[in-house]
């Protein structure tokens, strides 16, 4: 985040800077912004962080000099994103890849293995009893935005989020912690994992350890432990022909954090996808366990259309998706049109292209929109069809106002997507 520094005249804005620089510290000279009328048509723009040292060494010199802080923007402690090229489940590695390396593989398989590598699922699922099984899930990315407390809560939520995509109740979660030795103030480590210890309070969870090491760009997540009964588990490969597809939360969080870094998206519209990427799925799981759903996933890097396949391919079934009845965050579509996508939705693409018929008449943002990678997205389920309405309206009830219906499984024919 930048702040200007405001002169009195052309001749101060020069000195100053020529000061600033002779001390290392990192400034441009720009036209004053918009909202301010100056003295002076231009100003110094200057990292927030650098505002004190600046400021002291231009009191020395007896310079003039007022600081504006842009609109709307609360200054964060140090800015995350310029740590980062792809931030949040965009950092993913390209799904193919990951895919063929894992593979290979032995399989290991095990009685009380309830859910393991193989249906590529949200988490590992282990039967202790007949009445209980562990859920096991983990997840840690660089930073998805600017503010330390943010991206904690963003992280935390997203990590979570598997043990709810599987039907599960949060216990326990663990720290996973990559920060540099220097470079960064440590305040911000400590604005992350309390913005991550607040989430899993708010999941209802206890943090109880974690584990740190010395890298950049920093990273953050957790380890996550729940439980669920084992015959009320969610999973992905229970869906059938005949139901419903519901989703909890609206996509596009992939196009508004590459329209903000574009300076592109609106501040409204980005703290929306903010806030959606910081809510828990906590009602959806609650609300799914209430219906008997059986076949669910999370909405995360490999976009709406690459965790709906995992679905569809572990359950040996079709979907057919209304792309126009996706919800999608204010601001999204305009991003899309504008050409704000970012590079991960190309390799979600060459993912699910040989699997999916896309409708020739489809527009070109919606079909975008089907793969964005999302950072703690919503929640895809499959429910009955006689319950669908009845689940639907209980989900706007509970925090979940842009749930929609957006399309239908099918018996297994020539592919396994079909959007249109
Ligand atoms: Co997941
Ligand atoms: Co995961």
């Amino acid at each position: 985040m930048n702040i200007f520094l405001i002169f009195t005249s052309t001749r101060a804005v020069i000195k100053a800077e020529e000061c600033l620089r002779a001390n290392d510290v990192d400034c441009q000279v720009v036209p004053v912004p918009k909202d301010i009328s100056p003295e002076c048509g231009m100003a110094l723009s200057l990292a927030d962080q650098l505002r004190e040292r600046a400021v002291s060494l231009l009191a020395e010199l007896g310079i003039e000099v007022q600081v504006h802080q842009p609109a709307g923007s609360r200054a964060p402690l140090f800015d995350l994103l310029t740590t980062v090229e792809q931030g949040g489940c965009s950092a993913k590695l390209p799904p193919d890849v990951l895919f063929d390396a894992l593979g290979r593989l032995p399989v290991h398989t095990d009685p009380n293995l309830l859910v393991g590598i193989a249906t590529g699922d949200d988490a590992g699922v282990y039967r202790l009893t007949d009445e209980l099984a562990l859920i096991e899930t983990t997840d840690f990315f660089p930073p998805i935005c600017s503010d330390p407390y943010d991206f904690g809560q963003i992280a935390a939520a997203n990590a979570l989020s598997d043990v709810y995509a599987m039907g599960g109740k949060v216990l326990t979660a663990m720290n996973l912690v990559m920060f540099p030795a220097t470079g960064i103030p440590f305040e911000v480590l400590h604005e992350i994992v309390r913005g991550g210890q607040e989430k899993v309070a708010e999941a209802g969870g206890l943090l109880v350890g974690g584990h740190t090491i010395a890298d950049y760009p920093p990273k953050y997540g957790l380890a996550v432990t729940g439980i669920v009964h084992p015959e009320r588990l969610i999973n992905n490969a229970n869906a059938e022909p005949g139901q419903v597809l519901i989703l909890t939360k609206p996509i596009g969080t992939g196009a508004l954090v590459a329209g903000q870094r574009l300076g592109q998206a609106s501040a409204a519209d980005y703290q929306g996808a903010l806030d959606s990427m910081k809510q828990l799925n906590r009602q959806p799981a609650e609300v799914m366990q209430e219906f008997r759903v059986r076949a669910a996933t999370d909405i995360t890097g490999f976009g709406l259309l690459g965790h709906a396949l995992n679905i569809a391919k572990a359950s040996g079934v079709a979907m057919e998706i209304d792309a126009a009845k996706i919800p999608a965050l204010p601001g999204a579509l305009e991003l899309l049109e504008k050409g704000c996508i970012p590079g991960a939705s190309y390799r979600n693409l060459s993912h699910v292209e040989s699997s999916a018929d896309f409708a020739p008449g489809l527009a070109y943002t919606l079909k975008m929109l089907t793969l964005d990678p999302q950072t703690s997205g919503g929640i895809l389920l499959c429910a009955p069809a006689d319950t669908a309405d009845a689940l639907l309206a209980e989900l706007r009830r509970r925090g979940c106002p842009a749930a929609a219906v957006i399309g239908r499984t099918t018996p297994l024919g020539h592919k396994h997507l079909v959007v249109r």
